[in-house]
Order: structure tokens, then C-alpha cells, then sequence
């Protein structure tokens, strides 16, 4: 016979995330009856996200974009490494056959990420994903130290990674193309604050090779 350990009875089916789900389609319908059919058909987004996985940066609410209008990539420090497979795969779709005019690399301040790739902590497979910011410090050691405030020169160091990580989306080979053919595509540097919500444009666009 099986017995049934008493957690087991508890194991919670996160039914208040499933009524929060109903009320939202619900409103959304409400609002728009011919929403979710329409976007049944196809998916249309201009802007490609290529953003950090914290929680507090949720990249469709901050910019104020409904479901379809947002194509997106997350992951820890919002990297776009040029042999991570899953971000290629992403880019490639959204340049390619999604033809998005707009790649935005966003990363933001205070980000977990890009503390832990400095802190000199081991953490096991986070610390390989987190090495190009470790390689990003060292380049700008000498900017860096001038900045004797550490938040400060985390905050410095979260710009440099989405101006890097532009670099790396201008000069991958799906994005050349794109604009060897003609093709409308721009790629910004943003950095969200967490303390005010607002977003920066670090000014670093890039719309041609
Ligand atoms: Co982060």
C-alpha cells in the first residue's frame, strides 16, 4: 500500500496565480474583444529586449508594451555573448524573420549580476555565464578606482556591460547582414534605474555596420 506523506496533501498549485491569470484575460477581452485572436494569427513586435532576468525589471510593463509588442531576451546581467547559442537563436529570429526595427540592450542599476562577477565570491557555473564582466572590470580598472564610492563604480560598471553588450549585438553577423541588405534596425544602451523606474539612454545607438 502507498502511503501518503502529509506534505504531500499541501503541495500548493499556486492557485491564486491561476485566478490572477483568469481576471486578467478576462480584462484584457473586456477591454478589446478581438485581442488574443488576433494575436493568435501572428506576432508583429518591432523592439527586440535583450534585458537582465531580475524580477524587478520586467520589461513589457516598464516601456508600457501590451503582449505582441515585445520580443524578448533575458538572462543574468543581460548579456549577448557571440557564442551563447540561445541568444544567437533569439537575434537571428528577430532580425531575420520578425524584422524588429529596434534592439534594445537594457540593463539596470544595482544589478545582482554584475556584483557577483567582482565580488571575488565563488558561485560555480554563474562565475564562467559572469566572466565578461569580469574581463570589462579589469579593461576599465584605471576608470573604475577613480570612483572611490563602490556603489558608484558598480553603477559605472552596469553602463559599460550594456555598451559592451551593444557592441556585441552592431557587430554580430545576422545584424551586418540585415544592414548590408537594407534593412532598418537600430541598436540602443538603456540602464534602468530600480530606485525611480525610469529608464537612461546611454546614447550609444548604432543604426548602420
Ligand atoms: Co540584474
Amino acid at each position: 500500500m502507498w502511503l501518503v506523506p502529509d506534505h504531500a496533501m499541501a503541495v500548493p498549485m499556486l492557485d491564486h496565480l491561476k485566478a490572477n491569470n483568469r481576471a486578467w484575460a478576462e480584462r484584457m477581452v473586456s477591454a478589446d474583444a478581438g485581442f488574443f485572436k488576433r494575436l493568435e494569427r501572428q506576432q508583429a513586435p518591432e523592439y527586440l529586449w535583450i534585458g537582465c532576468s531580475d524580477s524587478r525589471v520586467p520589461a513589457n510593463e516598464i516601456v508600457g508594451l501590451d503582449p505582441g509588442e515585445l520580443f524578448v531576451h533575458r538572462n543574468v546581467a543581460n548579456l549577448a555573448p557571440p557564442q551563447d547559442a540561445n541568444y544567437l537563436s533569439v537575434l537571428q529570429f528577430a532580425v531575420d524573420v520578425l524584422k524588429v526595427k529596434h534592439v534594445m540592450v537594457v540593463g539596470h542599476y544595482g544589478c545582482g549580476g554584475v556584483r557577483a562577477a567582482v565580488d571575488g565570491k565563488r558561485r560555480g557555473l554563474v562565475d564562467h555565464w559572469l566572466h565578461p564582466i569580469r574581463e570589462l572590470n579589469h579593461e576599465h580598472a584605471h576608470e573604475l578606482n577613480e570612483l572611490t564610492d563602490v556603489a558608484a563604480r558598480l553603477d559605472r560598471l552596469c553602463e559599460l556591460n550594456v555598451i559592451r553588450q551593444v557592441k556585441n549585438v552592431a557587430s554580430d553577423v545576422f545584424v551586418q547582414e540585415a544592414w548590408s541588405r537594407g534593412q532598418e534596425l537600430s541598436v540602443h544602451g538603456w540602464v534602468y534605474s530600480l530606485a525611480n523606474g525610469l529608464v537612461r539612454d546611454l546614447d550609444v545607438t548604432v543604426t548602420r555596420p
